[in-house]
């Protein structure tokens, strides 16, 4: 039988409509993220591939009265919860500088009797990236030159046209000196759950802690009279009068929020909910490093949305987790 062919201009149609679909990259894998986190930090025995450097605190998380009408987590109806916590810096640098203006860090894991609940937010109210492509080019975009031994800005700006969201985490940055304590800045969520009531009404929320005693940054002076490392030593001074506290705040979406980019802010929507305060009183140096921290890790009533970021996460710190153990 005569095969068929298709007449040379029709073929050629089909390949110049071919060769014009964009050529889709691969998403990136986790191990890629964490290759791209140890490219612009290097790779240090048993850090973590961001947040390496931190240390841990205990506490209890008491529940506002209404907590569990919002959801319905056993966590959010018990009288008390025990609370282990991590601080950090962003970055896979364990020996950064204290005053850098980079993000702090709170992994926060409560445990119930039943269930555990895991929080791990940062310092600013947006995420650098709105997807893992984006997350591995702005980090790409960082690796020092090896002449300059510092970034090339023109790659900065490319990838910040391919990329706008990657600009506003660092105008933020920049705006303000470091926090002045770990219990003097807020954290945020940045990422969307779903929060079921008993009831059956359910409402979409970021959270936020808030710290109690209020927000204070770095003067011009501390920043530059304080040594590099003093956030330690001032977590323990300040449990010498009296607990760290941080109030946790569940706030709603309002209407055109979106519920998957963790890398915009939110509209003012409706007034936060407090859902409870964590109170720290003893520092525990190291004693969570082995930890992983697991952003999806929730209790019953709190689920979480489709933001590709979130849903990344756990598959990425597992890898940085396996890496740790290497020398
Ligand atoms: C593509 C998205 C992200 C990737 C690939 C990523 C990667 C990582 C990695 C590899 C670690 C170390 C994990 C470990 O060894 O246990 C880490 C820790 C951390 N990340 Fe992320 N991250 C992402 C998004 C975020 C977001 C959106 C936030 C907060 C809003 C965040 C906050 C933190 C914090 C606070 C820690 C320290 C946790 C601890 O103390 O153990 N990360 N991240």
């Amino acid at each position: 039988m005569k095969r068929k062919t298709l007449p040379f201009s029709a073929t050629g149609l089909l390949l110049a409509a071919v060769a014009s679909i964009p050529l889709q990259a691969a998403e990136p894998t986790p191990a890629d993220m964490v290759d791209a986190l140890n490219g612009v930090f290097g790779k240090h025995a048993g850090a973590r591939g961001s947040h390496a450097k931190g240390f841990c605190a205990r506490g209890t998380f008491t529940p506002a009265p209404a907590a569990d009408s919002f959801a319905s987590s056993r966590l959010l109806s018990a009288m008390q919860v025990p609370a282990e916590v991590r601080f950090s810096i962003g970055g896979g640098n364990p020996r950064v500088s204290d005053k850098s203006r980079s993000v702090r860090g709170i992994a926060v894991r409560l445990t119930g009797p039943e269930e555990g609940w895991d929080m791990v937010f940062i310092s600013e109210p947006v995420f650098f990236a709105a997807t893992p492509a984006s997350f591995v080019s702005f980090l790409k975009a960082r690796v020092a030159d090896p002449a300059t031994k510092k970034p090339d800005p023109a790659r900065i700006k490319a990838h910040n046209e391919q990329y706008p969201e990657g600009t506003r985490q660092p105008s933020m940055l920049g705006a303000h000196a470091a926090p002045a304590s770990y219990a003097s800045t807020p954290y945020f969520s940045n990422h969307a759950f779903k929060f079921m009531a008993a009831d059956g009404r359910s409402t979409w929320a970021r959270l936020q802690f808030e710290p109690v005693s209020g927000t204070r940054h770095l003067s011009e002076a501390e920043e530059k009279s304080l040594p590099d490392d003093f956030l330690e030593q001032e977590f323990r001074d300040r449990l010498g009068s009296g607990s760290a506290d941080l109030d946790l705040y569940a706030q709603p979406a309002g209407s055109g929020d979106s519920l998957t980019d963790p890398s915009v802010t939110w509209s003012n929507g409706p007034a936060r909910v407090l859902l409870g305060r964590l109170s720290l009183d003893r520092y525990s140096g190291q004693d969570c490093n082995d930890r992983v921290y697991v952003p999806t890790r929730l209790p019953a009533g709190v689920e979480p949305s489709d933001d590709p970021v979130l849903r990344v996460r756990a598959a990425a710190y597992g890898v940085s987790n396996a890496r740790r153990a290497q020398p």
